[in-house]
């Protein structure tokens, strides 16, 4: 039995991650270069050049790839151009997503095509290209899905087809997971509670209702970008070699109560 320090280095590692211009994905995208790995962005956001520019100055490589992840053909191509430029990928991490804010009675089939097109469509086919790359390759991989608390609970904010999107990716991993352990290929998930991005910017204007949300949570408060951060390098390294189709909540408590 060999245990050292190094379990959740990623060195030599190169990981995907698709919309890391800001919020969470900016901060896996830079977590994960802290730990070692080269890191290509697929995403739509031209501010992504910033983090790949922080990303480089952490001494590794990185590049930004403009990808909208509702758009199969781009998903594929850029996983390809990726591919070619860094070589892997051994991790992809699908955090692209939007939140919605609209009553279940008001809800558009524009809006549920244009939300389930990026949260569930977009984190199934990056998986495929990404998978199709790891499975040809024979070396395994990690795949890890941004879910949500709200992947398992309900709320009362207007954002069912966000709901129904996040508790779809949840179930997704593990189906994954079954599929393509025979691959090496480990698939899991994260599921933030509220953190402060410009995705809940909104609810810090209305302070009754942040109050709310702060306490349902047990830790009284929304979390930050870069706590979920140690999730993703557990679940990317080899600190977690026999974890596979788990969805990890890193939500303050919001689903204990
Ligand atoms: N902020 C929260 O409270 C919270 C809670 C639970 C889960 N999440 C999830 O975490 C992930 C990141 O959220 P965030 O809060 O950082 O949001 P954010 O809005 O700050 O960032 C979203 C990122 O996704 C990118 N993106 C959006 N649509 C895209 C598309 N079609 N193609 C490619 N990239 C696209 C954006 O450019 C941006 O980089 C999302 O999946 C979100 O659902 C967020």
């Amino acid at each position: 039995m060999e245990i050292n320090d190094r379990l959740f280095r990623l060195d030599g590692k190169v990981a995907v991650v698709t919309g890391g211009s800001r919020g969470i994905g900016k901060a896996i995208c830079l977590g994960l270069a802290a730990f070692g790995a080269d890191v290509g962005i697929l995403g739509i956001s031209p501010e992504t050049t910033e983090t790949v520019r922080a990303i480089e100055e952490l001494g590794r490589r990185s590049l930004f790839l403009k990808v909208d992840v509702a758009d199969v053909e781009q998903v594929k191509q850029g996983m390809a151009e990726a591919e070619r430029i860094l070589g892997g990928p051994d991790i992809l991490v699908n955090n692209a997503g939007v939140g919605v804010t609209d009553p279940a009675e008001d809800v558009t089939m524009d809006l549920w095509h244009r939300v389930l097109g990026v949260n569930l469509r977009g984190t199934f086919f990056a998986s495929q290209a990404a998978g199709r790359s790891m499975i040809r390759r024979g070396r395994g991989g990690r795949i890890i899905n941004i879910t949500s608390i709200f992947g398992i609970v309900g709320s009362e904010l207007g954002a069912s087809v966000y709901h129904a999107s996040k508790g779809a990716v949840i179930n997704l991993t593990r189906a994954l997971a079954c599929e393509w352990a025979k691959h090496r290929i480990l698939v899991n998930s994260i599921g933030p509670g509220f953190i402060v991005t410009d995705m809940t910017a909104p609810i810090h204007e209305q302070p009754k209702l942040e109050e709310l949300l702060e306490r349902r949570h047990a830790l009284g408060r929304f979390g930050r970008p870069e706590e979920i951060v140690g999730a993703v390098i557990f679940l990317a390294s080899d600190a977690s070699t026999f974890v596979t189709g788990e969805n990890l909540f890193v939500d303050g408590g919001y689903t204990a109560w």
